[in-house]
């Protein structure tokens, strides 16, 4: 039988609250939403307990670029078309309060079926822990859209697959911000405290994390009539993200700091704006983070100046990386651009390159079908 765990078991930081049923799901209209100042602490959850609306549901999140630039750890977006799938049923052969994972299919084979050391069993278990279920054992399995490593959100995408479907099986009781804080306990553990791949995941959209101590996310609102394509270029080499973390510099300079935080606000403004050229030009500006990672990445220098040549608004790492991540604002432009990526990675990184073009993901994690009981 696959490993399985009580959500009792694992030491979870969770948000405390009352009457969850009364708690409103975030409003993609407002602009912020804001956790307790006690979020990271170990409180329980006082609520009643819910009964499962379904006997099973499917959820899918979508693939996200973190950072976007100068906004390490603290700026992403959604990408439509490529993500996971999570499925969960009520099983009575797994014991009440606990969750087991029956299966792992597509990029995922490496990964534990162990829900401790699994992003979607994490995920999973911190949104049983806030919704306080103990009378209902869970069954999960897992289908990655997305490779592992590959600087496209892959293990945020399992733990918004995963918070999502636990929330919605129960009736959908739990607002946005916690099932962001839900899939950052995931994170925290897997890769690092970051939030700026599951919040965009979850959320959908560009989200800024103005906080994360109380957790404050903001959506940041991209116009529905602009055209924005990114050209995602995946090449066949892994940068996981602790290691990519660890080559970080721990101080940085004046100078450095003025800079990036005018280019995050200029991001921000072109974002609002719709200016994908001002998107671009922002994007591609960072002086902190990415001239740290881009050496580790073969061909990443190269590939950068390729698609700056090649028309594209701007470039660079996504997330943490290998892929690299281009913005355009014509998808037959993107496909060139994206040629000339490819060859720049295979040149001067001898390294393999698939690229993708996609837009904004604007709804986030969702429920895609659900059996009745
Ligand atoms: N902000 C995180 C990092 C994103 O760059 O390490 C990882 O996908």
């Amino acid at each position: 039988m696959a490993a399985a765990i009580t959500c009792s078991q694992l030491k979870l930081n969770s948000i405390s609250f009352n009457t969850p049923s009364s708690k409103p799901r975030f409003n993609q209209s407002s602009a912020c939403c804001a956790l307790p100042s006690s979020s990271r602490s170990n409180k329980s959850y006082a609520a009643a307990e819910p009964q499962p609306l379904f006997s099973a549901v499917k959820s899918f999140a979508p693939a996200t670029v973190a950072n976007l630039g100068p906004g390490f750890d603290f700026l992403g977006c959604a990408v439509d078309g490529i993500g996971d799938h999570v499925s969960i049923r009520v099983d009575p052969n797994v014991r009440p309060g606990e969750i087991s994972i029956s299966d792992i299919s597509g990029a995922g084979s490496k990964l534990s079926k162990n829900p401790l050391w699994n992003c979607a069993g994490i995920a999973a278990i911190a949104a049983m822990k806030m919704l306080n279920i103990r009378s209902v054992g869970l069954s999960l399995s897992l289908e990655k859209g997305l490779p592992l490593g590959s600087g496209l959100g892959s293990s945020a995408a399992s733990a918004a697959a995963a918070a999502i479907a636990v929330n919605e099986l129960f009736g959908n009781r739990l607002s946005q911000s916690e099932l962001v804080s839900a899939g950052l306990e995931s994170e925290e553990k897997v890769s690092g405290y970051h939030a700026d791949n599951v919040a965009p995941s979850i959320m959908g959209g560009f989200v800024l994390i103005r906080s994360y101590e109380p957790l404050e996310l903001v959506q940041l609102k991209f116009p529905d009539d602009k055209k924005l394509f990114f050209v995602l270029v995946n090449p066949e080499f892994e940068a996981p993200t602790k290691k990519m973390r660890a080559a970080l510099p721990q101080e940085v300079t004046m100078s450095h700091h003025v800079w990036n935080s005018s280019q995050a606000g200029a991001l921000v403004a072109a974002i609002l704006q719709g200016d994908i050229s001002g998107l671009g030009k922002a994007l591609s500006s960072d002086k902190i983070v990415e001239p740290k990672r881009a050496p580790l990445i073969p061909g990443m220098e190269a590939v950068k100046k390729a698609a700056i040549k090649a028309g594209a608004y701007g470039c660079t790492i996504s997330g943490a990386g290998p892929t690299a991540v281009a913005v355009i604002d014509n998808e037959e432009r993107g496909r060139e651009i994206g040629e000339r990526m490819v060859e720049a990675f295979l040149e001067e990184g001898n390294l393999k390159a698939m690229a993708m073009i996609k837009q904004l993901d604007r709804v986030g994690a969702r429920l895609v079908s659900s059996v009745p009981r």
